[in-house]
């Protein structure tokens, strides 16, 4: 296999929280220890419940945050190696011009005063891939390709319903082509007839540009649909990580478990679901040791008191020495 087009190492992300005069210091950690790799043309998933730190790793490794600790290395499309975590923000534009992303809100994410024509030309022009005539041209395909009419380029977003918005969004983040596109929700705010309108043109969209992804989602149906990788991060560490088939079929880690069992169904015939028992974990003070511990049905004194290394296991890598010991690891 060809070198990861991203290697993070050992990342970690802290957000200091507001605090009244003279109060202490609040912080809290958004991501702890997380190791990650990304291979051209390779869809992930990032799951777990709110707050685990998927929007935090997704900032991460598209730059617009900083780690606090960590290397985070991005490989060129000439092979040349980019060093995230050190380059100033000139030094991170070779790198911009090969990334796209989609938010999950379609009417925040556009900006309301610029035609359609400009937002999508946008990185065209600011990278330097296209001017004039050609920018017109590949601007209008774009538009075209995306399911969108020609007499979409002269008007502004607020004239579009949220589904059209997602389309210009992904229009604008791809139309310098780039190798990764990061998309955090970007199907959330939808109906579900709209979202799956997005999903095919994406399905679409990746099987003729090749593009990796990464996809921030709640919806593991989703998920498993159109990626082939999936991290499961809970606290701000990944807990589980492995092919999508096995980790959403065969889940190990005892958090994995309880959020597949709480997912709705994937058939419309199968038994409702339950939501996921006790408590999400404290953001500023997570529980000591594995933080799915006080939750966990398996938990043992080993577990409340370190923090479990993720180790391989069969095909993926797993946090849970219980469960690995259980599956003949
Ligand atoms: N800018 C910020 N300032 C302060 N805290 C933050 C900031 N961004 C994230 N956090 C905190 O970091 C933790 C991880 O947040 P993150 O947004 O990465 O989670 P998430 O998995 O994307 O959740 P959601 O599913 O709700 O989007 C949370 O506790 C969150 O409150
Ligand atoms: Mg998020």
């Amino acid at each position: 296999m060809t070198a990861p087009l991203v290697v993070a190492r050992g990342l970690a992300k802290r957000f200091e929280l507001p605090r009244a005069p003279f109060a202490p210091r609040r912080c809290v950690h958004a991501l702890r220890g997380v190791d990650f790799e990304l291979h051209a043309g390779e869809r992930v998933a990032l799951v777990g419940e709110s707050g685990s730190g998927k929007t935090t790793l997704a900032r991460l490794l598209a730059r617009l945050y900083r780690p606090d600790v960590g290397t985070l290395v991005w490989r060129a499309r000439d092979g040349r190696e980019l060093d995230l975590a050190r380059a100033s923000e000139g030094g991170l534009r070779p790198m911009r011009r090969e990334l796209g992303l989609v938010f999950q809100d379609p009417f925040a994410s556009l900006d309301p005063r610029r035609t359609v024509r400009a937002i999508v030309g946008e990185a065209l022009e600011a990278h330097g891939l296209a001017r004039g005539a050609e920018l017109e041209c590949r601007v209008a395909a774009w538009i075209e390709r995306v399911g969108l009419t020609f007499g979409a380029l002269a008007r502004r977003p607020h004239a579009f319903s949220g589904g059209e918005r997602q389309r210009i969004a992904l229009a604008r983040a791809l139309a310098t082509e780039p190798r990764l596109l990061i998309l955090d929700e970007a199907f959330s705010a939808l109906d579900a007839p709209r979202a799956l309108e997005l999903v095919r043109l994406l399905e679409a969209l990746h099987a003729e540009l090749g593009f990796a992804l990464v996809l921030v989602a709640h919806d593991l149906a989703l998920a498993r649909r159109l990626t082939e990788r999936v991290v499961v991060l809970y606290a701000g560490r990944v807990v589980e990580e492995g092919p999508a088939e096995e980790v959403f079929v065969r889940p190990k880690h005892p958090y994995t478990q309880a959020l597949v069992a709480a997912a709705p169904a994937w058939s419309a015939t199968a038994p409702p679901r339950k939501g996921l028992a006790g408590d999400p974990p404290s953001a500023e003070a997570p529980p000591p040791g594995c933080a799915f511990h006080p939750r966990c049905p398996l938990a043992v004194d080993a577990c409340r008191a370190s923090v479990p290394a993720l180790t391989a296991v069969g095909g993926i890598r797993l946090a849970c020495p219980i469960t690995a010991s259980r599956s003949g690891a």
